[in-house]
């Protein structure tokens, strides 16, 4: 049972890892982009938790055969918990309403045959190089030679509303910081040039026109004075129609120069390369393009941002470079058999979209593109990175340089598939990291030479699982990674990938009938869409209810949570409750990763919790506590178990652990006085007035940091030891 066996240190250790480097850990993941996903070595360590045998830390490292457990995800995203299940031999029933999820999950579970995906892509490359490789290419400034460009980088211009003409929205010269290269590189903000120099404060004058070298450029806080007549501007203007960009930088790779080069190579952008720009958009505008969808993105809570820069249509968001080489790529796809390496260059498609679009940037200091996706949600910069739609794959070191083309994902999408044919996980011992091949498991439908072994069953539903009927009794267990209220608007983000996989695809892929992947029933807080709290609570209370009536008694529902304000938990636990579940642990582990964009310097929460539920069985008695100071000491306990496991919290991490065991005891008090029939107000609020009696995050607060701040005392062992109940039974029937 999960409650007895998982290993907090062991697994908080894991996930947290895996968090920092998922691909190293789950490369299955990079099939296609989904947001938030969990880890997937906390969900195997869940199920073997409740079904393996032996120890823990032993069967994580073995091959397991779960066969006839039935395990379902009514929230299946990116797939997390139904691929760790089928790995390890259950039989998997998957839902998402989202069609850009159920297209996903079918690719990392569907089987691909390696050799002819490799031969169909390195043709597929071949072709397109033909085509388009001239315009990604330029001259090598110290050998002259032709080299491949890495990344252009462009900055926003506008007309000026006084003068007329157009000036760039320059938000600071910066290029490239000295992290990744020897020196920082400023554009001069006169002639263009750029400048190499050893410390920005002091950057001196530029080398070509001799005028003092800026760090700060003129565009601050939504105002930007015109370069030519110095009359300031708003910006951005969306009357003006979508944004348009200049190109101010070059990074390439010359290959020739490389072995006697330090750092990269930046260079301004000369005539020719600004010439074969213009050569591919001419191209481009005489190409067919059937291909584009002309969809209008329509208003949303992250969507409407792209409103205030003028973007009306999907199409709008790339320019006509990109538009060329994702234009011919399609028609190179729709040109293949249909079949799953097909399907599979389509979803490689779709991926490369969020390289290859105005919308991403460039890191200054790690000197990479950042996807569209780098957070959730549309952020447009000023200065945009546009990637080398082929990618640049250095044949002698086996290995791509830069990112965001097609050499990148298709070895991505390789590796992905690989590795659910031969699955691994990886060992931590004495500072060094073991790859441990699992060679019992795989991740699909069935293997080649395994006849004797029975296969296991996938059934993916493209729907609501409020919708979502199953069998009385069918079910041994229910794992899954719901929304978290308003955390990420799915279905706004994914179709931005998914306008254009429908395009290419056609409407008869299930769930592509619909032009959006919106729907009212979609659970996420969304102002847009006029949900809030009660349209997330009865519909999370509808999916529970589902799942509890097909589960057989007493076997887990176990999903993992997170969110920064107590109110978003309320509607989870008239969830369970609703459901007539008990929450019998909850369980700290990190599910975000610290060092991510949008969780960095904020008070954001790394750790999640996991809920475990069940109909009826035992609960610790040691967890059923009902004082701040009780609550305090277990938050302790489980700050000590994530230390043990090296994870480094913060106090947004202590408030959703709080949070957690406020949660699951407000649960234990509430069941016996619970009407499933009272209307979502009144479960809110008696939820809420439970939660607080309990203790105020304030109190809590206090009482933790008051212990925890001071670790060099050894502070946890001051505390007052567990609670026993000498002679008693620890655990209490329900
Ligand atoms: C947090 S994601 C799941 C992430 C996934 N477990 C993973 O690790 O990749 C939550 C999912 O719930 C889906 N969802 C939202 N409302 C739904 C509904 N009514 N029925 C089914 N799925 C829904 C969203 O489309 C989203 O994919
Ligand atoms: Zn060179
Ligand atoms: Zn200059
Ligand atoms: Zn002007």
């Amino acid at each position: 049972m999960i409650e007895k066996r998982f290993d907090i240190p062991f697994l908080a250790n894991l996930a947290l890892r895996e968090k920092q480097i998922q691909q190293n850990y789950r490369p299955v993941i990079a099939v296609h982009k989904w947001f938030a996903r969990r880890p997937g070595t906390l969900f195997r360590g869940l199920l073997l938790s409740e079904y393996g045998s032996g120890e823990l830390q032993d069967s994580f490292y073995q091959a397991n055969a779960l066969n006839g457990i039935t395990v379902a995800d009514p929230f299946m995203g990116g797939g997390t918990p139904i691929i760790e299940a089928n790995r390890l031999g259950c039989d998997v029933i998957g839902c998402d309403i989202n069609p850009m999820s159920y297209w996903i999950v079918e690719r990392e579970l569907a089987s691909l045959n390696m050799e002819e995906y490799q031969s169909v892509s390195d043709s597929f490359l071949t072709e397109l190089k033909k085509k388009i490789e001239s315009f990604y290419m330029t001259t090598c400034t110290i050998c002259g030679n032709e080299a491949p460009v890495k990344y252009f980088l462009w900055v926003k211009t506008q007309a000026c509303k006084v003068c007329g003409e157009s000036f760039d929205l320059f938000p600071g010269y910066l290029i490239a910081a000295n992290n990744r290269h020897p020196s920082y590189v400023l554009v001069c903000s006169q002639c263009g040039q750029l400048n190499e120099v050893d410390d920005q404060s002091e950057a001196g004058d530029c080398a070509q026109c001799h005028e003092p070298l800026k760090v700060q450029g003129p565009a601050k806080g939504n105002k930007c004075a015109c370069s030519h007549c110095g009359s300031n501007n708003q910006y951005p203007q969306p009357s003006q129609g979508p944004p348009k960009h200049r190109m101010v930088a070059i990074e390439y790779y010359c290959p020739h120069c490389k072995p006697n080069h330090q750092g990269r190579f930046f260079k301004k952008p000369d005539v020719t390369d600004q010439l074969r720009y213009e050569q591919a958009a001419a191209i481009f505008l005489k190409t067919k393009n059937s291909y584009i969808p002309d969809d209008i993105i329509p208003p949303g809570d992250e969507t409407t941002r792209l409103h205030r820069w003028g973007y009306n249509r999907y199409g709008e968001l790339f320019n006509h470079r990109q538009l060329l080489g994702l234009v011919l790529s399609c028609d190179l796809i729709t040109s293949l058999p249909d079949d799953e390496v097909k399907n599979a260059l389509a979803t490689n498609l779709s991926d490369l979209l969020r390289y290859q679009n105005m919308l991403c940037r460039y890191d200054t200091r790690a000197l990479k593109s950042l996807d569209i996706f780098s957070i959730h949600g549309f952020p447009v910069g000023l200065m945009q990175c546009e990637s080398n739609l082929l990618g640049i794959a250095d044949e002698k070191r086996g290995v791509n340089v830069g990112s965001g083309g097609w050499t990148n994902i298709i070895d991505k999408y390789r590796r992905a598939k690989d590795y659910c044919q031969h699955p691994f996980e990886i060992y931590h011992a004495k500072g060094k990291k073991i790859r441990v091949p699992i060679p019992g498991e795989w991740i699909g439908p069935g293997k080649d030479n395994r006849d004797q072994q029975r296969d296991r069953t996938i059934q993916l539903h493209c729907g609501s699982s409020t919708e979502l009927s199953l069998p009385p009794n069918s079910l041994d267990a229910v794992f899954t990674d719901p929304p978290y209220f308003g955390n990420v608007q799915y279905a706004e983000l994914m179709d931005f990938c998914y306008v254009w996989l429908r395009q290419l695809m056609g409407i008869d892929i299930p769930g592509f009938q619909r032009p959006t992947t919106r729907d009212i029933d979609e659970l996420t807080g969304n102002t847009t869409m006029d949900r809030g709290a009660e349209h997330f609570l009865c519909g999370m209370s509808k999916v529970f209810c589902n799942m509890a009536q097909a589960l057989k008694p007493g076997s887990p529902l176990v999903f993992t949570y997170h969110h920064n304000d107590i109110g978003a938990y309320y509607p989870i636990a008239a969830a369970i409750l609703d459901a007539g579940l008990v929450c019998t642990a909850s369980i700290p582990c990190p599910g975000e990763m610290g060092g991510s964009i949008h969780i960095n310097g904020t008070g954001s929460s790394i750790t999640d919790t996991v809920f475990v539920c069940r109909s009826t069985g035992v609960v610790s008695r040691r967890t059923i506590v009902d004082s701040a100071e009780a609550i305090a000491e277990l938050v302790l306990q489980d700050l000590k178990s994530l230390k043990a496991g090296g994870v480094k919290y913060s106090q947004g991490d202590i408030r959703c652990i709080t949070y957690g065991h406020l949660i699951r005891l407000s649960i234990w008090l509430l069941r016996s006085e619970w009407n499933a029939n009272w209307d979502a107000m009144t479960k809110i609020d008696r939820i809420a007035a439970q939660a607080r009696r309990l203790g105020e995050w304030a109190t809590i607060k206090d009482y933790v940091l008051s212990v925890a701040a001071v670790p060099e005392k050894q502070s946890w062992i001051t505390l007052e030891p567990e609670l026993t109940y000498e002679g008693e039974c620890h655990e209490i029937a329900f």
